[in-house]
């Protein structure tokens, strides 16, 4: 006989596989949470002290309930087997060939794990889709269980992620609400109150929601379409300010003061990125069109079309400041992370920014305290052009220019005395974050150019 109530498997132990289970693991100390990969490079790192991904406050919900009752293994089958409960956080890119390339998700990961469920299980299970998915992904998952039960009952929930990382664990362990989506029929709803039970271990039940799978599916997409829309939409009005004298901290604030528009996600910014926004879009998007909405479509695609536009917006800021030539000029790039607090540069605005560099053939520079890895795998073609340097001030030596692309708190605290006595002169500083105090880098000699803002510049 087990010692724990239940055991929790899940597949996938990416960005939201470990830190959801290490979670669960420190609040549900009764159940086993079993998370497996088919990446052996990644689960070895999971059991070492150097975790695969940082997130703040996840090293020691790890490292106290690793071994006891959180275990990270490469063994899917097995984990499979002895499992009550499977969380099925594996990815869903967006697809890159074929049929819907660029736009759908690439559900392959997804279909093979379904397909190793209902093969390799010999008693009952719960399956909850973490993994975010288009609408109606259930029910193909159902329908591929069913097809291989071989009379066993699979009930198939879906409770989507919320995270947003750099504030995972606090995000986990204080959620604004968890989300769980079941059939309505009686096995659907014991198996939406065993998923309720693990929650209601440290969330109080007015958070936890329940609703149909279709409505669960379909809201994770929606809810990050929204975020994603603040963002294209303070980035759009932060040109007008750029053209206008407007201040768009100002204009954010005046407008979130509003309690109907609210304060947060009005950070005007050099563009959204992370492995999330563009994708669950292109996701709605593509669903949208499917079903003949091509209004709808267009409306959220515009969202993206802005990003694009405040990305090169950027650059093309740069090179008419610059005497309108990078060429050979030394720019260095202030994070590569796409948001603070994390070493993720999946989608982050800074790819795009160093590639349209690239082309206009500046002598770029990289540092960030915790996504230099990253950034060298995402430029791996470029990697003979571009140079790498985790201390900023050495970066910064002999540049042309700064651009801040990720809002670390440490940038906010550098010598910028000493890194303008370091630098070419006129020295341009591009703030695609609006996190640093311009009028103290003005008065140090710098020509700055904030996002939104009237540029600071010496005659
Ligand atoms: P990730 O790429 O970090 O991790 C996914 C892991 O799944 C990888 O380690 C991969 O090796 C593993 N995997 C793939 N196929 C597998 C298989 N058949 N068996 C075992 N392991 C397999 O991805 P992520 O960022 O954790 O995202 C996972 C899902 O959660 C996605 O659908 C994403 O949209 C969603 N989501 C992500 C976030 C976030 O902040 N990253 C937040 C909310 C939701
Ligand atoms: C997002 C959602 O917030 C989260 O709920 C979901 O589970 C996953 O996707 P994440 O991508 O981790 O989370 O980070 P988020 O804080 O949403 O930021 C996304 C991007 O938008 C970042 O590049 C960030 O810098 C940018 N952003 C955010 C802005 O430019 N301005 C803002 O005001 C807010």
């Amino acid at each position: 006989m087990s010692e724990f109530k239940k055991t929790v498997l899940c597949i996938g132990a990416g960005y939201v596989g470990g830190p959801t289970m290490a979670v669960m693991a420190h609040k549900c100390t009764n159940y086993k949470f079993h998370v497996v990969d088919i990446n052996p490079k990644r689960i070895d790192a999971w059991n070492s002290s150097d975790l695969p991904i940082y997130e703040p406050g996840l090293d020691e919900l790890v490292f106290e309930r690793r071994n006891k009752n959180l275990f990270f293994t490469t063994e899917v089958a097995q984990g499979i087997a002895e499992a009550d409960i499977i969380f099925v956080s594996v990815n869903t890119p967006t697809k890159t060939y074929g049929h819907g390339a660029g736009i759908a998700a690439d559900l392959q990961y997804w279909e093979k794990t379904a397909r190793q469920i209902a093969e390799v299980s010999t008693s009952d299970k719960i399956v909850v889709e973490k993994s975010t998915l288009p609408v109606r992904t259930a029910e193909a998952m159902s329908k591929i269980l069913k097809a291989n039960s071989r009379g066993l009952n699979f009930e198939v929930v879906s409770n989507p992620e919320f995270l947003a990382e750099g504030t995972g664990i606090e995000d986990l362990l204080t959620p604004d609400r968890v989300l769980i989506g079941a059939d309505e029929s009686p096995s659907g709803q014991r198996a939406c109150q065993e998923i309720a039970d693990i929650y209601s271990h440290w969330v109080k039940p007015e958070r936890i929601l329940t609703t149909n799978v279709w409505s669960s599916e379909l809201s994770k997409l929606v809810a990050n379409a929204f975020l994603a829309q603040r963002v294209s939409s303070i980035n759009s009005i932060s040109a007008l300010c750029e053209a206008t004298e407007a201040d768009v901290n100002e204009v954010a604030h005046a407008i979130g003061t509003d309690s109907r528009i609210g304060p947060k996600f009005l950070k005007a910014s050099v563009g959204f990125g992370g492995s999330c926004f563009q994708k669950d879009i292109l996701n709605l998007v593509y669903i949208a069109r499917s079903y003949g909405l091509e209004e709808v479509a267009d409306y959220w695609e515009q969202v993206i079309s802005v990003n694009e536009w405040q990305k090169s917006r950027f650059v093309r800021k740069m090179i008419s400041s610059m005497f309108n030539t990078l060429a050979g000029k030394r720019i260095v790039l202030f994070g590569f992370a796409f948001k603070a607090n994390t070493g993720d540069t999946r989608e982050s605005p800074a790819i795009e920014v160093t590639k349209q560099l690239l082309e206009e053939r500046a002598s770029v520079v990289i540092t960030d305290p915790k996504a230099i890895e990253n950034a060298k795998i995402d430029l791996v073609e470029y990697l003979d052009q571009i140079e790498f340097e985790e201390d900023p001030y050495k970066a910064a030596e002999g540049a042309h220019a700064i651009g801040v692309m990720t809002e670390w708190d440490l940038y906010k605290e550098l010598d910028y005395q000493r890194i303008y006595e370091s630098m070419q002169k006129p020295a341009c500083l591009f703030d695609g974050r609006n996190v640093l105090d311009h009028s103290a880098l003005h008065e140090l000699g710098f020509h700055v150019f904030p996002i939104g803002k009237s540029p600071l510049v010496h005659h």
